[in-house]
């Protein structure tokens, strides 16, 4: 599930209209990376909880008749491929209303219809992992198949910045695996249990549903997710996954920026052309 019921308000204007999950990084729209992920980790219905105001999503990944007609008609066959294997055939989307901005746990809540009692993973867009080969939430797709135990990823973000992330503190369990000990929202830095933030790929038992009916609002006022790990870690194994690949943290303008430069980098047609008007711009030059 991809909770994408936020305002964008840090990219306003941008934002004021397009949702920030269709604002394109190259050309493609930042849910397409994240659902590119989850395809490739073998997902086959997508469930976006969104508001009432942000319809472009779902009509992203719906089929587009005319314009397929139209690429058809004119031959554009490489356009017409790229257009139609956003969504694969067998692969369903589902779009749930979070009718109150009540928070991520509520956020992850809202699916709980549709997902029912089955492990789930909960994507969240603003964090793009670049595919290593193998994706971030294959990655713990693979570790929750050989353990049974909910997965969150991790990765070491500077103490300063605790307060932006749920933070986790971890220990080696006998097979080897990261344990998840402890699990704090937001926590200032000298409360940070560890320097591993939770970032936004989430493998989650299907009880997490009853655990979240039971979670208060915690930090920010919020029904936060970490709170319901909380709860889940006292009565089953969570996992932590320090994945591989780099992560990007596209909720912030700069976090943007660097994707757009990296993933743009990682394109064969552009790399060189890109590479050189950096270097003009790192050297001064107005070119
Ligand atoms: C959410 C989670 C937080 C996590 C973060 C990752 O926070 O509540 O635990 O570390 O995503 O991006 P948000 O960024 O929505 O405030």
């Amino acid at each position: 599930m991809f909770p994408v019921a936020g305002l964008g308000t840090r990219f306003l204007p941008a934002t004021k209209v397009v949702p920030k999950e269709l604002l394109p990084v190259v050309d493609k729209p930042l849910i397409q990376y994240a659902v590119e992920e989850a395809l490739a980790a073998g997902v086959d219905t997508l469930v976006f909880v969104s508001n009432r105001n942000k319809h472009g999503i779902a009509d992203h990944f719906d089929k587009a008749v005319e314009i397929e007609r139209s690429l058809d008609e004119k031959g554009k066959h490489d356009v017409l491929a790229r257009i139609r294997g956003i969504i694969p055939e067998g692969v369903s989307t589902v779009v749930v209303t979070q009718e109150e901005a009540l928070g991520l746990g509520h956020a992850v809540l809202c699916a709980r219809p549709v997902v029912g009692d089955e492990p789930f993973a909960v994507m969240l867009p603003d964090d793009m992992v670049m595919d290593p080969g193998r994706g971030a939430l294959r990655q713990l797709v693979d570790l929750h198949a050989a353990t049974g135990a909910s997965v969150i990823g991790v990765e070491p973000v500077p103490r300063e910045k605790t307060r932006q992330y749920g933070v986790v503190a971890v220990e080696d369990n006998p097979q080897g695996h990261q344990q998840v000990t402890a699990i704090v929202e937001k926590p200032e830095p000298e409360d940070a249990p560890s320097n591993l933030g939770v970032v936004g790929r989430y493998l989650l038992s299907g009880r997490i549903f009853e655990l979240l009916e039971d979670t208060r609002a915690g930090v920010g006022g919020e029904i936060q997710l970490t709170d319901a790990i909380a709860a889940l870690m006292e009565e089953s194994e969570v996992l932590a996954c320090q994945f591989e690949g780099r992560r990007y943290d596209c909720g912030s303008p700069m976090g943007f920026l660097e994707a757009t430069i990296d993933y743009a980098l990682a394109r064969g047609e552009l790399r060189e052309d890109l590479l050189e008007f950096m270097a003009s711009r790192a050297t001064g030059s107005a070119g």
